[in-house]
């Protein structure tokens, strides 16, 4: 039996201490102040005696728990995870104390969610004995447990690391060391290309939250989830990200985050963040939902282009009633290509896909533009453009149009790829950076997205449901017309859309 010592018994301590009792390994917990120790210790135990009831974990769980108040009493632990603050001195002169206590073979392992592994294992008397294991808050409940690989790490305990992991239940992926590690590094672009869009007024930050929910199926938008987490607190990680990095330009803080941690506006442990939470802690109306399919009445339409979108969209345009018809007479046109150099029939209001390129790029003038992201069956909330030129008419033949084919839809400033297009897309690019940088597997990005970050679907698969030519395609069109490096394509993704494969290829 393996005997895991746990230091630190706040949030992540605790869970994690529960987590090897519930294993069956003996645990000792410890904290240097005493009432934490305490209130650490029985969290473990009140989560412990709930599994008990559930049948989760075997009746003399609880006793293979104990609290040691003194960091000596860690001598027999084999294994030892550091669940202390968030300050790397700190850390590193732990790990230097328990190699000293423990004896070199120790494994020590740390929870560290910013500070390179690296950076640590230097300290160890044995720095191949050092290992990250991060754990999502609040660790019995969160699926996810990220092994992450110093450079110094070897296969050896990377396999421990990966088999204890399992033994508490957690589907495991592994990354490397770097900033973000994988799951953090993958999932930036949600709050950074959010606040990108509310910095350029391409929408509000309610419009995006929105879009993000009802448009792809996000449990929460950008805006709800930083004043969740806490807007010091993101700006801090941001803040990290860009020192790991030299100054990546993806990674860049905004300075939005910097005018509201200045304002004192931090999110829901202030009442106001981006939004004011009221005493109850409600901050916005439920979404609406969206409306039945039906209405076409026979009225003949042009619906152009191939793909995901094209497809998807003939496929309820003709549940709706409309008549679909290759090219003129039309009494309305769909353009769903991403080509947008093909000239369109004339005399009818024009939809046109704002992917690669604006509606000003395009100059598509009279048009009104559309973004929505496959797969179609799941999307509620399709995104509407126009231009100062756009007339009302054509604005409100688009809106009837979607909203015969039962979507919701929100109007927003013009850009490649509005606004969940956007998003999506670099949270693809970050994949596919992460992927060819040999930051974790395809099929871990995803697990880690899905299960540590509860999006609806992985990048990988994301960028299969849109097509890595359309991913490419709106970040070519960003890069075109923001000249900014930002919005450069990792070279994994250039190559997979030229070569017409998969990102897991
Ligand atoms: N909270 C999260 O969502 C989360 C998620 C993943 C990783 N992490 C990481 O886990 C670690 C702990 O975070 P937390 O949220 O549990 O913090 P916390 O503040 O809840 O707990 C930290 C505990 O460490 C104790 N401590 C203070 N000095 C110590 C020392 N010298 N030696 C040992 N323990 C000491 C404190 O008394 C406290 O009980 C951090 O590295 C953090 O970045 C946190």
């Amino acid at each position: 039996m393996t005997v895991l010592g746990v230091v630190g018994a706040g949030t992540m301590g605790a869970g994690i201490a529960q987590l090897g009792a519930a294993a069956g390994m003996r645990t000792l917990l410890h904290d240097p102040v005493p009432e934490a120790l305490d209130k650490g210790t029985e969290a473990a135990r009140r989560g412990l005696l709930k599994w008990i009831e559930k049948g989760r974990t075997e009746p003399q769980a609880p006793e293979l728990l104990e609290a040691v108040s003194s960091l000596d009493e860690l001598a027999p632990c084999e294994l030892v995870i550091e669940a202390a603050p968030e300050r790397g001195e700190l850390k590193r002169d732990l790990f230097g104390a328990l190699s000293v206590l423990c004896g070199d073979d120790v494994v020590l392992a740390t929870n560290t969610s910013s500070i390179p592994v690296t950076s640590l294992a230097s300290a160890a008397a044995r720095p191949e004995n050092v290992v990250g294991m991060h754990f999502f808050n609040p660790p019995p409940l969160m699926p996810l447990l990220e092994v992450i690989r110093a450079d110094q790490t070897s296969d050896e305990v990377l396999e421990l690391a990966k088999r204890v992991g399992a033994a508490m239940g957690k589907e495991v992926i592994v990354a490397a060391d770097g900033p973000g590690f994988l799951v953090n590094r993958c999932g930036r672009p949600f709050n950074g290309e959010g606040l990108r869009l509310l910095q350029e007024r391409v929408a509000t930050h309610e419009q995006i939250d929105r879009i993000c929910r009802l448009g792809g199926g996000f449990r929460m938008g950008p805006f709800e989830l930083m004043d969740l987490v806490g807007i010091d607190v993101g700006f801090e990680v941001a803040k990290s990200f860009n020192e790991l990095s030299f100054g990546e330009p993806r990674w860049r803080p905004n300075p939005i985050q910097a005018r509201m941690v200045a304002a004192g506006r931090l999110g829901r442990k202030t009442g106001r963040g981006y939004y004011e939470y009221a005493d109850d802690g409600s901050y916005r109306p439920d979404d609406p939902e969206p409306p039945g399919v039906g209405g076409g009445d026979g009225m003949p339409i042009a619906l152009l282009g191939t793909g995901p979108i094209a497809d998807g969209l003939r496929e309820v345009a003709r549940a709706a009633g409309y008549e679909l018809r290759e090219g003129t007479p039309a009494e309305l046109v769909v353009d769903a290509d991403l080509d947008w150099d093909t000239p369109l029939p004339g005399g009818a209001p024009v939809i046109r896909l704002c992917a690669a390129a604006s509606l000003a790029e395009q100059g598509m003038y009279g048009a009104v533009g559309f973004h929505v992201l496959p797969p179609l069956e799941e999307a509620r909330l399709v995104e509407l453009t126009r231009l100062p030129s756009t007339q009302s008419f054509a604005c409100e033949a688009a809106e009837r149009f979607f909203a015969n084919l039962g979507f919701l839809t929100e109007w927003v400033e013009d850009a490649p790829g509005l606004v969940l297009g956007r998003i999506v897309s670099q949270l693809v690019n970050e994949a596919a950076f992460a992927i060819g940088e040999g930051v974790g597997s395809p099929e871990d990005v995803d697990t880690g997205l899905t299960l540590g970050l509860s999006h609806p679907r992985g990048p990988v698969a994301w960028s299969e449901a849109i097509g890595v030519d359309h991913v490419l395609a709106v970040l070519d069109g960003l890069g075109e017309e923001r000249r900014e490096e930002r919005y450069r394509a990792a070279p994994l993704l250039r190559r997979a859309a030229t070569l017409g494969r998969s990102l897991r290829d």
